[in-house]
């Protein structure tokens, strides 16, 4: 009996590492929606796309998608020549959009 018990933990753990490595950290419907929020208020100066020069204005491509909570506050709060969004979106709106810039436009869910 102790041993079937072990075997199961085991089981459920193993299920548990191979859940994690492939469920996908954002859906598509986010993605999705992100990108039209995207294309509202950010793209004018970002680029359509997230394609800009990168010169003045930062290449999204490039943001570290590993650097969540920076999108999140530098969006909220603004930086540098970038207004803040605090007033124009809600926090759930600026999750879709790190949702689209983080999964670097749907390409790395
Ligand atoms: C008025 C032009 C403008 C708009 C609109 C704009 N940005 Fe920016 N954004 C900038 C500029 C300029 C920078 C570079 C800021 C700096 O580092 O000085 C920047 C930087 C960023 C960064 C990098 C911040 C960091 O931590 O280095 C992110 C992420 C970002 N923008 C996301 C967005 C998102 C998402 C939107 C739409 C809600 C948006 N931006 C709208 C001009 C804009």
């Amino acid at each position: 009996m102790k041993k079937l018990q072990f075997a199961l933990v085991c089981v459920a753990a193993l299920n548990g590492a191979a859940h994690a490595q492939t469920s996908p950290r954002f859906t598509t419907a986010a993605v999705d929606q992100g990108r039209d929020q995207f294309h509202r208020t950010c793209s004018q100066c970002h680029g359509r796309n997230m394609v800009n020069a990168g010169t003045t204005t930062y290449d999204l491509r490039k943001f570290p998608v590993d650097q969540e909570e920076r999108f999140l506050n530098s969006v909220t709060h603004g930086k540098g020549n970038m207004p803040s969004f605090k007033d124009a979106l809600s926090p759930e709106q600026i999750k879709l959009l790190w949702a689209y810039v983080g999964s670097r436009g749907g390409k790395e869910l």
